[in-house]
């Protein structure tokens, strides 16, 4: 059975909730389990069509905040923006693959600061997930890394950020998935620089020394070319000497390309694809529409 989840049907994709195995299959008490074992985090990622859905499925209510939100995204400027709509709703496919590969221990060692040097040091590893959706690339990792990190005496935080429109669906993931002790939501929408006070945050979450990892799944899907432009532009900012970021050429190849050629005047990237050996072999096919860009940093930081 394929693992892509472009080819469910609506209900999977925008109804049901997703959680990784065991828990797809097994009773209540198993889940409970299972979740005590894992320190209380396990993914609960729920998903819906669009944001009045989300309201209904939450039972949330314009005092709650939603709706405020929303009237002030359709006060921004939209020039530079995705002309498709709330795509942050569901699952995409490469978060499952991002995550899948980010979990493997070497991975783990690399980017997220899991090797027993770092945690000797004391540091803490931070990751910002840029355009998290549901928050599937965050959470369907932060569960093993919070694991090792424990085992290593080491400490890990993550950011999950993405539109106002979508941050509602994220706080409830990362509550759901009983992750809130390791994983914060913020607004950040890419190349801002409109209103001030989200200038300060932004800076604020994006001070150079504060950020280890930056990583994305499915980002590069639009043929508009100034928010592939705005999406390198944040990644730049952002500081990090490391990024890691899933795609699913299918999509639309040339924004892959364009983003690749934006970034590469900062960071050094190496292409991994499914002929790589550390690819996670349940989401290994026959064809080369998934690439993995391991993006270094080679311009010194701005301190
Ligand atoms: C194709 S979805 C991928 C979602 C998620 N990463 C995944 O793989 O499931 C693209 C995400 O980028 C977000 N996005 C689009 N334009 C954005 C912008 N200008 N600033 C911040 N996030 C944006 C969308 O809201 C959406 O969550």
């Amino acid at each position: 059975m394929s693992w892509r989840r472009s080819f469910l049907s609506y209900k999977e994709k925008y109804e049901d909730t997703y959680s990784p195995p065991p828990f797809d299959d097994v009773n209540e008490e198993e889940k409970e389990k299972e979740t005590k074992k894992s320190g209380g985090i396990h993914a609960r990622i729920s998903q819906c069509s669009s944001s009045s859905e989300l309201k209904k499925r939450l039972k949330m209510k314009e005092e709650e905040g939603v709706g405020e939100e929303e009237e002030e995204e359709k006060t921004r400027r939209k020039d530079d923006r995705d002309p498709v709509p709330e795509t942050g709703f569901t699952i995409w496919d490469a978060s499952l693959l991002l995550a899948a590969y980010l979990k493997r221990e070497e991975k783990m060692e690399q980017f997220l600061g899991a090797s027993a040097a770092s945690a000797a040091a004391g540091k803490t590893t931070r990751v910002v997930e840029l355009g998290a959706g549901t928050g599937a690339g965050t959470l369907l990792l932060v569960e093993s890394v919070v694991e090792k990190m424990r085992e290593r005496n080491g400490d890990v935080r993550f950011v999950v950020t993405d539109l106002d429109v979508v941050l509602h669906l994220l706080r409830h993931n990362v509550r759901e998935s009983g992750a809130s002790e390791f994983v914060s939501v913020q607004r950040l929408e890419w190349g801002e620089t409109r209103r001030k006070e989200d200038v300060e945050s932004v800076k604020t979450l994006l001070s150079p020394s504060r950020i280890d990892l930056v990583i994305g799944a499915d980002l590069c899907y639009t043929s508009n070319e100034e928010v592939i432009k705005n999406l390198a532009d944040t990644v730049k900012l952002c500081g990090s000497r490391a990024c890691v970021m899933a795609f699913c050429r299918e999509h639309n190849p040339s924004a892959v390309d364009l983003f690749e050629s934006l970034c590469e005047d900062t960071f050094r990237i190496k292409k991994v694809t499914n002929t790589d050996p550390l690819w996670p072999e349940h989401v290994r096919e026959d064809s080369d529409d998934f690439v993995i860009f391991e993006m270094t940093r080679c311009v010194a930081l701005d301190e």
